[in-house]
């Protein structure tokens, strides 16, 4: 921290409040014109601002896997309105690579262990690949550090507007993008590790966030809608037989599986020119989970 620095002043953000929003059809910009447009974030994907010390160090990831072209949209977005919002981040793409099914919560406790390796944030912002903020009044950070004490995570992709849909809004249970500070997620061991292929990962989250004491935060809905980017069918999994026997154990489970018990392999951490990658195997379900999707 240059602690020679005053703390950023929220007053002194210059925000633009609703944002335009490409339509998803378009080109995304490459990585190279994404690095142009954002000259003050150095490689790695990280900012801090350079005429205040920054309140808020938060470490935005995202999980990923082909879904190259949606992630160039999230990246050209998102940091121009973190960079205003006046944040110190690190935006980590914890990308899977090929041979088993997706697992969105791992790669969530993944980008969680391998931020807190690199550095003590404070914040961390759990995030889908496909969705894009439509106004910057929406805070991207945790409650100031003095009242994390009191404070509850909080579910920011309440309000999801889909392009090219009839359905104005989406709601989910915890899924699209979630706040924690380090201490409540580490409180409610991080995501369980077991669900693979998409859904109820999130469900999971939900139940293991009110056993350990906390409410999931909704009151900045308001300000924070969101635009999806992907097609709805990706979305439209009904749950299996294994999600539902998963979610109806998550309790008993939740100490065990998690933050404690996540095990993967490293192939590579790099840095990109706008975000940490962090290529991992995560390995694949037990014979027992596939005869039960
Ligand atoms: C990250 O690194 C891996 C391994 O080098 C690579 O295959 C992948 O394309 C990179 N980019 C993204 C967005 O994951």
């Amino acid at each position: 921290d240059d602690v020679t620095l005053d703390f950023c002043e929220p007053g002194k953000a210059k925000l633009k409040g609703q944002l335009e929003i490409a339509p998803s059809a378009a080109a995304p910009p490459s990585y190279d014109v994404i690095g142009k447009s954002n000259l003050e974030v150095t490689p790695g994907g990280k900012y801090r601002p350079p005429n205040c010390r920054s309140r808020h160090k938060v470490a935005v990831i995202i999980p990923h896997r082909d879904r190259e072209a949606h992630l160039k949209h999230l990246l050209s977005h998102l940091h121009p309105i973190l960079q205003r919002q006046q944040l110190e981040y690190t935006v980590y793409v914890v990308h899977q690579i090929h041979g088993s099914l997706f697992n969105r919560a791992m790669l969530m406790n993944v980008g969680f262990a391998q931020a807190s390796l690199d550095n003590n944030y404070d914040c961390f912002i759990f995030h889908d690949v496909d969705l894009l903020l439509e106004s910057d009044r929406c805070g991207y950070h945790c409650p100031k550090l003095s009242e994390h004490g009191r404070s509850n995570p909080k579910h920011l992709s309440v309000a999801v507007d889909k392009f090219d849909d009839v359905m104005p809004t989406y709601r989910y249970v915890f899924g699209g993008v979630s706040i924690f500070t380090r201490e409540q997620f580490l409180s409610v061991n991080g995501f369980s590790n077991l669900y693979w292929g998409w859904g109820a990962e999130d469900d999971d989250l939900f139940l293991r966030t009110w056993r350990k004491g906390y409410k999931v935060d909704r009151t900045d809905t308001e300000k924070c809608s969101f635009r999806m980017i992907s097609h709805s069918h990706d979305r439209d999994n009904p749950m299996s037989a294994m999600r539902y026997l998963l979610l109806k154990q998550s309790l008993q489970r939740q100490n065990e599986d998690g933050l404690s018990s996540l095990r993967y392999r490293l192939i590579s951490k790099t840095r990109g020119r706008v975000f940490t990658n962090v290529t991992v195997d995560v390995g694949g379900p037990t014979p027992k989970f596939i005869e039960l999707m």
